[in-house]
């Protein structure tokens, strides 16, 4: 896999944090060049000072909801061997009906479906030959809570748009990886103070025992960009959560 990787440029959406940050750790012990793109421009300084791999690594502020900011990334990226988007902003999204804000929903739409339409749109032309968009669903499409309205309809369509785009855009490859519960930033904004009971609970009832950790997913996309092979696939990535 590793011969495979080596030397291919490839930009992280949602590098700056959680499974993206851990990939770009993986991508760079493996010889490949980094770009990595978020909005905050704080959370890129932090995350490259912590990947620190002078010259094979930039950041790229990007808000890839917007049209015109996904045009501006990909003109600052130069050419490119695969995208990956671990970007999410699901603020708000995980509550009950009554309590669930169009406006919330519309934010977890655009940065989860809308965006990876817009990289593709935009982004797969400027891909070499043998080139992948890899992008994120989540457990919450297969084993949904109360709570978990939303994000089931937004997991469910983008692994739509995956199979779509692995149509469409052949021979690049389009896949998905479908992460279980993954301790991360991300869950400031799911659960706030209650995550870590959330969590140590959903431990307890996993096969494997445990919850996973980015770096599990950051092995599993790894697996999707070096295999020529995989297309239009969803690789669920969950220690057993759908079975339980
Ligand atoms: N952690 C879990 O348990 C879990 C479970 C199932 C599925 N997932 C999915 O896995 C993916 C990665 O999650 P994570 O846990 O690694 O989350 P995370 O740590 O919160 O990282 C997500 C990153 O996306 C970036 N982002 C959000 N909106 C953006 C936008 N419009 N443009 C550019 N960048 C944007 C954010 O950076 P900025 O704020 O700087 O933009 C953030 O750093 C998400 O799709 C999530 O839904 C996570």
């Amino acid at each position: 896999m590793d011969k495979e990787l080596a030397g291919r440029r490839i930009l992280v959406v949602g590098g700056n944090s959680g499974m993206g940050l851990a990939l770009c750790e993986e991508l760079l012990r493996r010889n490949c060049e980094v770009l990595v793109a978020g909005r905050s421009r704080d959370k890129l300084d932090v995350a490259i000072s912590r990947l620190g791999s002078a010259g094979k690594v930039s950041a790229h502020v990007a808000d890839v909801t917007q049209e015109d900011e996904v045009q501006r990334l990909f003109a600052s990226c130069g050419p490119l061997h695969d995208i990956v988007c671990t970007a999410a902003d699901v603020r708000g999204s995980y509550e009950l009906l009554p309590a669930l804000e169009l406006e919330a929903i519309d934010r977890a739409i655009r940065s989860k479906v809308v965006a990876p339409i817009l990289l593709a749109k935009h982004g797969a032309p400027r891909l070499a030959a043998g080139g992948s968009l890899t992008l994120t669903s989540g457990i919450a499409a297969y084993r949904p809570r109360p709570r978990g309205v939303a994000v089931a309809a937004i997991n469910s369509a983008l692994e739509g748009v995956v199979r779509a785009m692995a149509v469409e855009l052949a021979p690049l490859r389009v896949n998905a990886v479908s992460p279980g519960w993954v301790r991360t930033p991300i869950w400031q904004d799911v659960a706030g103070a209650e995550s870590e009971k959330m969590l140590a609970a959903m431990a307890e009832r996993l096969p494997v025992g445990r919850i996973g950790t980015a770096a599990d997913i950051a092995h599993a996309i790894l697996f999707l960009l070096a295999n020529g092979y995989t297309t239009g696939t969803v690789l669920h990535v969950e220690g057993g959560h759908r079975l339980v």
